[in-house]
């Protein structure tokens, strides 16, 4: 059906997620021929949750040797998400081939339930980054007006909360997104890192730590004595990266087709930016479904004062 969201695209509803047409082939297509190893890394998220940012850390520990000179870092001439692609957007591509062999990592918004099975049974490491659904609703409608051609008609905020609580968005419901992985970890704990948004808004360091121990690149104390995770925190910042040119020009994307300009990506990343946009009864429509969600579950609850 006609998601609702932009009048341009179709969504499918696919194992009870709602995709984008051409990711969809994307998700089917990993489905059916992806083949994990144990030594991948996957970099998991709901749209709109911070996997840009996840993605500049990620890249940024596991070669912080080999660019130790950050005055010509990748990152400041290369958007996070052409360093690490995404299994149901580019996996297909030989470039991006090249690249995983390379590097231990793939991002992907597919829920857990849909993830290929050897993602499920290789025992690989899964991160997992979410953020409060009040402010990934307001990014995902402004990141959705962005993206939406000027001369088509675009959803009002009002419609696309409506939607976004019915759980139609783009891989939504987004609670059930986080869940899926939330539930899982519970199986398998010790394969699972879970990244809160918003604690690593608030003081980074102890979140980047973590991230470089899960994933087999720990910062030696000589490292951090020398201001080495500092100064990875401070050049993915969102200060930082968002006023890099190729972050304020340029587009990704896997193909022509979808590419999305750069600073799509980059809007305010700030925490509770939905007080700006969402009335009081409007944060309390999304905070009603996140209470039901999310209620009992141990995560957090997100729901305003
Ligand atoms: P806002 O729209 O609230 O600003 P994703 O990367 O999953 O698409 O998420 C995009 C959101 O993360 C946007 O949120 C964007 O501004 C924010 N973001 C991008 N890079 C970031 C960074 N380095 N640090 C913090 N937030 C970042």
């Amino acid at each position: 059906r006609q998601c609702g969201w932009t009048p341009l695209v179709d969504c499918y509803l696919y194992q009870g997620c709602w995709h984008h047409p051409f990711f969809l082939r994307g998700v089917i297509a990993a489905q059916q021929h992806f083949e994990a190893q144990p030594t991948d890394i996957f970099l998991c998220s709901a749209p709109k949750s911070g996997t840009t940012w996840l993605k500049a850390l990620a890249f940024a520990i596991v070669t912080r040797k080999k660019y130790s000179d950050l005055s010509s870092h990748p990152l400041l001439s290369t958007m996070p998400h052409q360093c690490i692609p995404s299994l149901e957007g580019d996996v297909a591509s030989k470039e991006h081939a090249d690249q995983i062999a390379e590097l231990p990592f793939l991002a992907t918004h597919i829920p857990y339930h849909s993830l290929p099975k050897s993602i499920i049974s290789c025992g690989c490491k899964i991160v997992y980054i979410f953020r409060d659904p009040k402010d990934a609703f307001v990014s995902m409608w402004h990141f959705v007006s962005r993206i939406t051609p000027k001369d088509a008609t675009y959803i009002s905020l009002e419609e696309a909360l409506e939607l976004f609580c019915e759980g139609v968005s783009f891989y939504g419901p987004y609670w059930d997104h986080v869940l899926s992985f939330w539930n899982a970890r519970k199986e398998a704990p010790q394969r699972m890192l879970f990244l809160v948004y918003e604690e690593m808004r608030k003081e980074p360091l102890p979140s980047v730590k973590n991230l470089a121990d899960f994933i087999g690149h720990p910062f030696s104390v000589e490292e951090e004595n020398e201001g080495v995770l500092q100064k990875i925190a401070d050049l993915c910042s969102f200060e930082y990266l968002s006023d890099l040119d190729v972050n304020k020009n340029g587009k990704n994307g896997p193909n022509p087709a979808v590419a999305i300009e750069n600073s799509a990506f980059f809007r305010k990343g700030k925490i509770g930016d939905w007080q700006s946009h969402l009335t009081p009864e409007m944060a309390e429509r999304l905070d009603q479904v996140t209470r039901e969600k999310f209620g009992g579950t141990g995560l957090p609850s997100y729901v305003s004062d």
